[in-house]
């Protein structure tokens, strides 16, 4: 199955300079994990963060996603600090790695989640053991004999494509299109966990059999040098995927701990606006990945989910979708008077970098310093509000784990892991540690900068683990 989207780098033509510091990196990568095991954990080593492991993992390989991390490094964390059963947080729990792992391993586990394509995969992943492998078996064979039948009979579906969903070329052709219609009339017609379920695996897969492809945005097949598609199995696909989630569902179901307890569960809101919905102090541990200062736009990279699943109707849902992202985007941010850094952060060496990247390329106009100056600015201030909604979730001694990448804006290397954790500090979490799982990339993750951004050559993109414990 084709990644959904696995470089978080941005093809917008407009956004030239910033550095592509990858939270994901997994094709590009022969192995997912770094050699340790559970025991190293508890030793204090994590396993690689990068979501490559997932796609073979039952539920995890439901669906691919963006800039997700790996159930290894889940597990280390549970194994490490979770010594009884308690409360695991996610505040941008993506299709719900920490959430799943939480919840197999007996833990309460809650996210939060804007982005509802997200939220919806990661709530299916999570009553994978309410699921019926039979009912589902069933259903894909039912679609099966819908649409062959409909090809055969040549009936006009009665489904018809998101009106609002424009795409620079069609997005099916023609054939594939039809099958996809037809396939969704079956799939639309019912309700339940069953039909979530197809709904889910047709999201899964439906960029597989379109004209686009990511590499690493959307974009076009035929930009990217390949073919585009003019036919395609497109229900066997669909059946083979509800296949293995009839099976993985059986599997969850078996493992899940049989503590008794709430499902797992994704709060479909901002987790600046909904973190009191936790409870002050209830969090023994929180694990997370924000999103990382790369300008990585999630609603323009789901938008064919968002669209074709109906969770979005017209561009002003997806602009709703922006303005409640951690930080802002870039384009938000570039036209804007100078965005001052927060009061609190007081931190000498943030407020250098920011400045020398506001020096950077003024003649550029948007393009230059000043923007990518005021997005930093932004993305810092919501690391104030995000380490102070942390602060007062956890309970007193609780750890959170932040799994963040540095960035390089317009050729300044912007070591985003430090400055968070010095933000952390302000805000009254005391900073344990700064881990790095993997500091040696490979391929184009390491900039060779000096073309692309200015910077000094060999600067390294990396990911580090902030972990942190409320006092
Ligand atoms: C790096 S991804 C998390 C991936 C996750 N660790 C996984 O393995 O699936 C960051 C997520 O944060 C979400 N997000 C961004 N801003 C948010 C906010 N203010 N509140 C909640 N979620 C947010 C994005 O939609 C995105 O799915």
């Amino acid at each position: 199955m084709e990644p959904l989207a696995e470089h978080p780098a941005s093809r917008d033509p407009a956004t030239p300079s910033v550095a592509v510091p990858s939270s994901v990196q997994i094709d590009l990568l022969a192995d997912s994990g770094n050699g340790n095991t559970a025991a190293d954990a508890a030793q204090g080593s994590f396993r690689d963060p990068a979501f490559m492991a997932n796609r073979d993992t039952p539920v995890h390989r439901w669906v691919p996603w963006i800039a997700g991390y790996s159930k290894h490094f889940v597990q280390d964390a549970l194994a490490r600090f979770m010594v009884a059963p308690g409360v695991v947080l996610d505040p941008f729990a993506g299709v719900g790695t920490t959430l799943v792992e939480a919840d197999l391993a007996g833990h309460e586990a809650i996210g939060f989640e804007i982005n509802p394509y997200a939220a919806f995969a990661a709530r299916t992943k999570l009553k994978a053991h309410r699921l019926s492998p039979p009912k589902l078996r069933e259903a894909a064979r039912a679609l099966m004999i819908h649409v062959h039948d409909a090809l055969h009979r040549a009936t006009p579906p009665r489904t018809t494509p998101p009106p609002g969903f424009r795409t620079r070329a069609p997005f099916y052709s023609p054939a594939v299109e039809r099958k996809v219609l037809l396939a969704l009339d079956c799939i639309g017609a019912n309700a339940g966990l069953t039909a979530d379920a197809a709904r889910l695996a047709f999201a899964a897969t439906m960029v597989n059999y379109s004209n686009y492809s990511y590499e690493p945005s959307l974009g076009r097949k035929a930009a990217a040098g390949r073919p585009e598609v003019g036919d395609f199995p497109v229900v066997e696909t669909l059946a083979s995927k509800m296949e293995q989630m009839a099976d993985d569902a059986a599997w969850y179901r078996r493992q899940r701990a049989t503590r008794r307890r709430r499902d797992g569960h994704v709060i479909e809101k901002s987790f600046f606006h909904g973190y009191r919905d936790v409870g002050a102090g209830n969090v023994d541990l929180l694990v997370t990945s924000p999103p990382y200062l790369n300008n990585y736009h999630y609603g323009r990279n789901t938008r064919p989910h968002l669209y074709w699943l109906g969770f979005c109707a017209a561009p002003s849902d997806l602009k709703r979708l922006e303005a409640l992202n951690f930080g802002t985007y870039w384009q938000n941010a570039r036209d804007r008077d100078e965005v001052a850094l927060d009061a609190t952060i007081s931190d000498e060496e943030i407020r250098e970098t920011l400045r020398q990247v506001r020096e950077r390329n003024p003649h550029k106009g948007i393009y230059g310093g000043h923007g990518w100056a005021n997005y930093a600015a932004l993305y810092f201030n919501d690391c104030v509000r995000f380490a102070n909604a942390a602060k007062w979730c956890l309970r007193p001694g609780g750890t959170a784990l932040v799994v963040i990448g540095n960035s390089i804006l317009q050729g300044v290397p912007v070591p985003t892991d430090r400055f968070f954790a010095r933000i952390a500090e302000t805000c009254g979490l005391a900073v344990v540690d700064i881990h790095r799982p993997r500091d040696t990339r490979v391929g184009n993750s390491i900039v060779n900068s000096s073309v692309r951004t200015g910077a000094a050559a060999g600067e390294r993109l990396y990911e580090s683990v902030v972990e942190m414990r409320r006092p």
